[in-house]
């Protein structure tokens, strides 16, 4: 028996935190047994390693490297197990984070992170992710009102407007699995377009 594998994408300051929350909330009441947890980390490697990726300098292809290490200790010690017990993984982040922010953000060739995606999860796609579209600007608005901003969190509109694009090309792409959630959005309207998503799944 295989669980689910569900993440959770978009820009800094799209506001997926609380859905992440009331998400995991309403499968856990449906009597799913639910792991939720986040990329970069998961794991106290990849904990460090989301650390030094926020923080110090590095150059394009280390970040890409560091991020797909994290990844891979991830999976074999929580994702997978996980899964392979049959619980339903919740996942601030996954493998298209890294194609809109390593690709489309820094601009690393998408040879070396499809090779990478397929090494460390050729077999493994989330069976959905709720991505959290909003504008680079109005996100912007929203980062500077709510936190200190990290080493992303401080990349200009431009860097957000390409991480926005690559996302779009990766929904483009999945079509089935990658959902496109309206976050400009109130709260309560963004609830209930994830909420229709799930009943349109019958999870
Ligand atoms: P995020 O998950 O948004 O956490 P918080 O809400 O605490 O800011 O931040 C993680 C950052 O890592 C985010 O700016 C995007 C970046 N990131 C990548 O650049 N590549 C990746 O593959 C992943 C998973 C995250």
């Amino acid at each position: 028996m295989t669980g689910r594998f569900i993440t959770f994408e978009g820009i800094d300051g799209a506001g997926k935190s609380t859905h992440i929350e009331a998400l995991a909330r309403r499968l856990a009441a449906r009597g799913a047994t639910i792991v939720q947890t986040r990329e970069p980390g998961g794991t106290p490697l990849a904990e460090a390693l989301r650390e030094m990726l926020l923080t110090a300098p590095m150059d394009a292809m280390t970040e890409a490297l560091l991020v797909f290490a994290a990844r891979r200790d991830h999976l074999r010690q929580v994702i997978r197990p996980a899964l392979q017990r049959g619980e339903t993984v919740v996942c601030d982040r996954y493998t298209d984070a890294t194609f809109a922010y390593q690709g489309g953000g820094r601009g690393t060739d998408l040879g070396l992170l499809r090779e990478l995606e397929a090494r460390v999860h050729g077999d493994l796609q989330p069976d959905l992710t709720l991505w959290f579209d909003l504008p680079a600007e109005i996100a912007a608005d929203r980062r500077a009102r709510a936190r200190a901003a990290d080493r992303f969190e401080r990349e200009d509109l431009a860097f957000f407007e390409r991480v926005r694009a690559a996302y779009e090309a990766r929904r483009a792409a999945a079509p089935a699995r990658i959902v496109r959630i309206d976050s400009s959005r109130t709260r309560d309207e963004v609830a209930r377009q994830i909420d229709a998503v799930m009943e349109a799944r019958g999870w």
